[in-house]
């Protein structure tokens, strides 16, 4: 792993430990305060506009509930753990600490189950986010963040609140400045309809934040096109927009498998009359490595305050350890260790590899 690599792997542990601490002490503390230095990625758009498909192409794997109407019900928040070549991939949800998940059906089974815990078999949704990690080879270190799709209408069996309820809850997640935005919106509607854009522009006026995602770009009408968008005529980012083709609603009846569609998906760039020219830029892998990329430059810009953050928490951390002593839950006194050790690590290969604290030192 290269240094940055690893580097990002500690801020997505130092994250990871920070969620079991964070409700251990209630509200602000130590450990909120440094999740919320750290960046994720929330991925916003209208219901079925493909927001979790994406996620799982960015994952490489099978694992979330999707399909029409309110599939996605609770944020999940989802951190990628680049693990070592060969070792085997494994999720975990943080309210199930003991099991280790290696079957992707039984992890996308337990998010319906765990969202039913809370919400009910309705089309109610909660704010209260499912924490699930990832192990593996094949990922970048990200940390993401699905979110039940904006809407216009309550429907049956929803509160007359709920198109509030869901912006409100979405907005929680963009409007903090450490976020990064992926804006989802469907190829087949105009881009001056998309609630992303919309919520995004708001939030994010400048776009500095904002990564643009088209997908469905295989269901537009024929005869049409998505370059105005693609080319950043119609709505201009600060970062080029990225086209998407996921799997249909038929290819994932047919249960047609991650490594298949994302082939598909290259060949559909290469091969298409309107967007060979750009297809190194687009598709879903590319998009990961962007938004890595992205990631990577974040944290290198924000290391002086991320590491001034991490100085104080060790030295709270450590009178906090003092402090509570045995009496401490074994879990929190672990995960405290944890963070304590991954704080340290970081710092110590921020302080090797990094040019002595010179943000951008080894470019
Ligand atoms: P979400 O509600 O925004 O999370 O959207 P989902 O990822 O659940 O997708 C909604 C539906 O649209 C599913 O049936 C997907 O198969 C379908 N879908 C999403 N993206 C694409 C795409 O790029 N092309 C096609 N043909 N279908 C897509
Ligand atoms: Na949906
Ligand atoms: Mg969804």
């Amino acid at each position: 792993m290269t240094t940055m690599e690893s580097l990002i792997g500690l801020v997505n542990r130092i994250q990871r430990a920070c969620t079991v601490l964070g409700d251990y002490g209630g509200g602000d503390n130590t450990f909120s305060s440094l999740w919320e230095a750290l960046p994720s990625v929330a991925v916003v758009g209208g219901q079925s506009s493909g927001k979790s498909s994406v996620l799982e192409s960015i994952v490489g794997r099978d694992f979330l509930p999707r399909g029409s109407g309110i599939v996605t019900r609770r944020p999940l928040v989802l951190q990628l753990h680049k693990t070592d070549e060969g070792s085997q991939e494994y999720a975990e949800f943080l309210h199930m600490p003991k099991r280790r998940f290696t079957d992707f059906g039984a992890v996308r089974h337990e998010i319906q189950e765990e969202t039913e815990r809370i919400t009910g078999r309705t089309k109610q949704i909660s704010p209260v986010p499912i924490h699930l990690s990832i192990y593996s080879p094949n990922v970048v270190n990200l940390t993401l963040i699905d979110l039940p799709g904006l809407t216009k209408v309550a429907v049956e069996g929803q509160s007359e609140t709920i198109v509030q309820d869901i912006e409100t809850m979405v907005r929680s997640y963009v409007e903090k400045p450490n976020s990064i935005i992926l804006a989802i919106s469907p190829a087949n509607q105009d881009i001056a309809t998309s609630d992303a854009i919309k919520l995004a522009r708001e939030v994010d006026p400048s776009g500095e934040r904002t990564f643009g995602v088209l997908t469905k770009l295989d269901l537009m009408d024929k005869g049409t096109n998505a370059l105005d968008v693609l080319e950043g005529r119609s709505y201009r980012l600060q970062y080029p927009w990225v086209g998407i083709v996921n799997r249909s609603q038929a290819d994932i009846n047919k249960n047609v498998d991650m490594i298949v569609a994302r082939r598909k998906e290259r060949e559909y760039f290469a091969t298409s009359p309107d967007y060979g020219h750009l297809a190194s830029k687009m598709g879903s892998e590319y998009l990961a490595k962007l938004l890595s990329q992205h990631l990577e430059s974040v944290i290198r810009a924000r290391i002086p305050s991320i590491t001034s953050l991490i100085n104080k928490s060790i030295d709270e951390l450590e009178s906090e350890m003092d402090h509570l002593g045995r009496p401490i839950a074994l879990d929190a006194g672990a995960q405290l260790y944890t963070v304590l050790e991954v704080c340290r690590a970081f710092e110590r290969i921020f302080k090797e590899h990094l040019d002595g604290g010179r943000p951008g030192g080894d470019r």
